[in-house]
């Protein structure tokens, strides 16, 4: 009996041995919410790929309220995290607990959202996100045949942004609306509401739910009979995914179909969005492998608890200094390339878009 004893208590030892070996330390990483797909997916990735690597993992969802994420964060600080990740939902919100979270030595990676107006944070892992506006602004512009001198138009176009509170929408919306600008003052594209700076054009949140109510709202005030023989919608320029959607189902609900739904770009090949680009009705999306991104921010923390210096590759202002950042490219998706990009990558599985 004894004997059984020891042999259970010696397999015991070296099991928790070994998984005191194989912690190569905690890392708490904070996402802003589980409502909208992509941040479920990020998490999902950073845990698994960090369990992997041999970390302790504190994974957190803060509902989209930025006082759940400082609580989060305080606690992640509490429990010994040794790296924080955090994916803000107000980047300009955090300054004081990322303060403590300096005091007590813990290195801050932003992922994908730059934390901004605070000294206190070491780097930051995105996409390059200024490019997700070029290659919406880019598509517009070869969809319609902008840039030839014999294509006179006007088109009509409408805008939705993304999140006033967060750094990328405005990046996002630069992106495509640097492109534009040069259409919109020439007259060859039309902004019919009128509706063109960003504070205007944003959407709280980045909510479907918003983005479809201020859609109802223009078609009813600016387009109500586009669909006989009034005046037309060309584009609907979105920022992102979820905006996008809340546009479809607006267009949608006032008796679009694929075959006269204005051009609607979006980001993030969400699966609904992905259906919708199936289905004839989103045009196209951008594709941000967040596999990648998760893979490069876990390589960061490595190099961080191992005292290397993290690879970067660009770096961004963040109102008071410059964040060293590594930026992942963002690629172009639509009807034609989704099955490479999503499928055969094995990033969904095609019955996931199975409509
Ligand atoms: C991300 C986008 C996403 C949006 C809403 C942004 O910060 O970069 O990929 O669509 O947040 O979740």
């Amino acid at each position: 009996m004894k004997k059984v004893f020891a042999v259970v208590l010696a397999l015991v030892l070296t099991f928790s041995l070994a998984s005191v070996a194989l912690a190569a330390g905690k890392v708490g990483v904070a996402m802003p919410t589980q409502s909208l797909q992509r941040w479920n997916q990020d998490g999902d990735y950073m845990k698994s790929k960090l369990e992997a690597a041999g970390f302790e993992v504190d994974l957190q969802y803060a509902n989209n309220e930025v006082a759940t994420q400082v609580s989060q964060l305080e606690n992640m600080i509490l429990n010994g995290a040794q790296v924080l990740v955090v994916a803000s939902i107000d980047g300009s919100a955090l300054d004081t607990v990322l303060a403590t979270a300096k005091e007590a030595g813990i290195p801050v990676i932003a992922y994908d959202r730059l934390l901004t107006d605070t000294q206190n944070v070491d780097f930051y892992t995105t996409f390059d996100n200024y490019k997700v506006g070029q290659i919406q602004g880019q598509y517009v512009i070869d969809r319609f045949d902008l840039s030839n001198e014999a294509v006179k138009g006007p088109f009509t176009i409408e805008f939705t942004a993304g999140s006033p509170d967060d750094n990328n929408a405005g990046l996002f919306f630069a992106g495509a609306f640097d492109l534009l600008k040069p259409y919109l003052d020439s007259g060859k594209l039309v902004c019919v509401s009128g509706q063109l700076d960003f504070q205007t054009v944003a959407t709280p949140a980045w909510k479907s739910e918003t983005s479809q109510a201020r859609m109802d709202n223009i078609l009813s005030a600016y387009y109500p009979d586009a669909l006989t023989g009034g005046q037309k919608l060309d584009i609907a320029l979105c920022s992102n995914d979820s905006t996008a959607l809340g546009v479809t189902n607006s267009l949608v609900a006032a008796g679009f179909t694929k075959d006269n739904i204005p051009v609607i770009t979006g980001q993030d090949c969400d699966v609904a969005n992905t259906k919708n680009m199936i289905a004839g009705l989103q045009a196209m999306s951008v594709f941000k492998d967040t596999r990648t991104l998760a893979e490069q921010t876990v390589a960061m923390v490595s190099d961080l608890l191992s005292g290397k210096e993290p690879e970067v590759n660009a770096e961004y202002d963040n109102k008071v200094k410059m964040v060293a950042s590594f930026n992942c490219t963002p690629v172009f998706a639509d009807v034609n390339n989704y099955e490479a990009l999503l499928i055969e990558s094995g990033y969904y599985k095609a019955e996931d878009l199975a409509n």
